[in-house]
């Protein structure tokens, strides 16, 4: 990265120099102070278009991939940014007036067939290139119009990518791998759960490459975010009212339909609100299912699916096979990190009270994950279905740590590349273990 890029003398906040990449006044300040360089020449032209034709002053914001989130909180603010490595950072650009900013607010609705008005000032759509934007007008947001951009990652993160970052480990992936692909006889039912930003969307994409690709997926969201590399696959988006105020399709829209579309695997993108009893009876009549949900800790996911608006029965809540608790930390320099802190096996019911078992959990002081137990039930499920020894499963899930370890230690962490060794292993074990040099007794 270039150095001029960002400065940390500020004090708490690093700067993000938007000036590097973006056509602005200060531009021609700098050409009349004839510290003009090539650079800035060669933006000039392609800038004065994108402010034009794109997003105004935040186009080359847009553009850069190592932001997270591009936040516009108001006028005569800077608008601060999120950069994956540097963390939380402002930068020198600020509207002056409430006008540019509405500008780029309308041109994001235009684009998107979405409305922004006194009537509704609220708007919630999806860029093109796939980044989810929401933006509020006044006098909802009292200080001006405010623009928040979540950036769409072009290469997802995968499960290779969150072992390097120790999510989690390569015990826990592979445990996950065996029970996602549940040998064919009892793929399991997860919500990944977590506060805001805490990276289960991630999480849930980077789990979905365990799908044998046997199986037939839908996904249904509220703005598309999910890149699962199979190909039978089908992708479907909520809607919300058309200028007219009419044409809204919701998630539960989408659930029902979903079961009309005889699907194998049904993901949800995010389970919050009455499509959660659509999907949970699907689960309990031989669906499999994944989604994230926005909880604490696992009592309160459960509590939270129990209750309005979702409402699930409770009878219904031990379909779920695992409950994935996963977290953002942050460092005291504000740069923050994910790890899942629980995988929590939901074994059943008793006296009206969901029983849940906790296999695996991180150790926030040494930065570690511990394996609290070998039972798990749903692991002596697949024996069970499959006629085997439970210790021919432990095996396997030796192995498949094994290949795991294997792509980590290689470095193969594209999505592409993961996917299709994971085809060959599902083709062909043996033959995937011998290559990578895997004895096979
Ligand atoms: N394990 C991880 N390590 C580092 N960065 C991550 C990790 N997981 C996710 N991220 C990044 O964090 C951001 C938020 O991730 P994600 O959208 O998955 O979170 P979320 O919990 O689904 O958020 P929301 O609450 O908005 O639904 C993304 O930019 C993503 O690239
Ligand atoms: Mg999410």
């Amino acid at each position: 990265m270039d150095k001029n890029y960002f400065s940390n003398d500020n004090g708490l906040i690093p700067k993000y120099d938007v000036l590097k990449f973006n056509f602005s006044e200060r531009f021609l300040e700098n050409r009349l102070q004839n510290r003009f360089d090539y650079d800035y020449k060669e933006n000039l032209a392609k800038n004065m278009l994108k402010e034009l034709i794109g997003y105004g002053e935040i186009s080359s914001l847009i553009e850069d991939d190592d932001l997270e989130e591009i936040m516009v909180i108001g006028v005569d603010k800077p608008v601060f940014v999120y950069h994956r490595k540097y963390g939380m950072m402002e930068t020198d650009l600020i509207f002056d007036g409430e006008e540019k900013i509405t500008n780029i607010i309308d041109s994001i609705a235009r684009e998107t067939n979405r409305r922004i008005d006194q009537q509704s000032p609220i708007l919630d759509a999806r860029l093109e290139n796939g980044s989810r934007v929401n933006a509020t007008i006044p006098p909802l947001s009292a200080n001006g119009p405010t623009i928040t951009i979540r950036k769409f990652k072009k290469d997802p993160l995968t499960i290779v990518d969150l072992i390097r970052f120790n999510t989690l480990n390569t015990e826990m992936a592979s445990f996950l791998w065996l029970c996602v692909d549940g040998l064919g006889v009892k793929p399991a039912n997860i919500i990944v759960s977590g506060g805001t930003s805490s990276g289960k969307t991630t999480l849930l994409n980077a789990l979905s490459i365990f799908i044998n690709p046997k199986e037939r997926i839908i996904t249904i969201e509220d703005t598309l975010e999910l890149q699962i590399p199979h190909n039978h696959i089908i992708r479907m988006e909520a809607r919300t009212v058309n200028i007219e105020n009419q044409g809204e399709i919701t998630i539960e829209d989408l659930v029902k339909n979903s079961l009309r579309q005889r699907p194998d695997r049904i993901i949800v993108g995010e389970v919050r609100g009455k499509e959660a009893i659509t999907l949970f009876t699907a689960l309990n009549t031989g669906h499999s299912g994944f989604g994230t949900l926005h909880a604490n800790n696992s009592r309160e996911t459960i509590t939270r699916l129990t209750n309005a608006p979702m409402n699930v029965p409770k009878i219904m809540i031990s379909s779920i096979d695992f409950i994935i608790m996963e977290k953002r930390i942050y460092r005291s320099d504000g740069i923050s990190y994910r790890r899942i802190t629980e995988i929590v096996e939901v074994v059943g019911m008793e006296e009206g009270t969901v029983q849940l078992s906790k296999l695996f959990e991180w150790d926030s002081e040494k930065d570690e994950f511990r394996n609290l137990t070998i039972m798990s039930k749903t692991l002596e499920e697949i024996a069970n279905l499959k006629g085997i020894h439970i210790s021919k499963l432990n095996e396997e899930w030796e192995k498949r740590r094994d290949v795991l370890n294997y792509l980590v230690k290689n470095n193969i962490s594209s999505q592409k590349d993961i996917s299709k060794f994971l085809e060959n292993y599902y083709l062909n074990p043996n033959y995937v273990l011998n290559e990578i040099g895997v004895s096979l007794n």
